[in-house]
């Protein structure tokens, strides 16, 4: 499996970039281990951070969802050195795209900050043309954690060529 940012300061990335859910142990972490897998297959890893957390803090200090770590085990995607933690408003600081889950995560997110800043925030389908779900489904409910990453696999892929091409990479 392909290692990530070992020892780098967080002040030296070109792009940070925050993926968010609800829970911090489902949708968000598989978001954030594809993208970083994605960067470093392009080799990106010294321009692009890659995190993730929750709006909730349930989960705070968890590793991801069963679930979740059985559809990256089986796509040999890392998921090393991820836990739960929850959003806070730091994070506007820190980051250039926060990139939530679905409508509610963007609620909460503008609840949270409700102040304009020059950060993009939207939805990780908001980088699929035609998607086939505004919001990727929450498998913690649904139990489907096949189809979930069959979209944040789209949804990353799509989100890391229009990085690319932005910020000309
Ligand atoms: P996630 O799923 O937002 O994709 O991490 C959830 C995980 C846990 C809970 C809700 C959603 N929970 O209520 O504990």
């Amino acid at each position: 499996m392909l290692d990530y940012n070992k020892g780098k300061k967080v002040v030296d990335y070109m792009i940070q970039v925050l993926f968010v859910c609800l829970g911090n142990i489902c949708r968000s972490p598989m978001a954030e281990a594809v993208f970083r897998d994605l960067v470093v297959k392009n080799n990106l890893q010294d321009k692009i951070r890659v995190d993730s957390s929750g709006t909730g803090n349930w989960h705070t200090g968890e590793p991801p969802h069963s679930g979740t770590r059985e559809v990256l085990d089986r796509e040999k995607i890392s998921y090393k050195g991820i836990k739960a933690r929850q959003v806070s408003k730091n994070d506007w600081d820190d980051f250039d795209y926060i990139i939530a889950m679905d409508d509610q995560n963007i609620k909460d997110l503008r609840k949270l900050n409700p102040q304009e800043s020059n950060i993009v925030i939207a939805k990780l389908m908001d980088f699929v043309e035609e998607a086939k779900e505004n919001n990727v489904p929450d498998p913690y409910y649904t139990g489907d954690f096949d189809y979930t990453y069959e979209l944040v696999l789209e949804g990353c892929s799509n989100l890391l060529s229009h990085i690319k091409q932005k910020h000309s990479m």
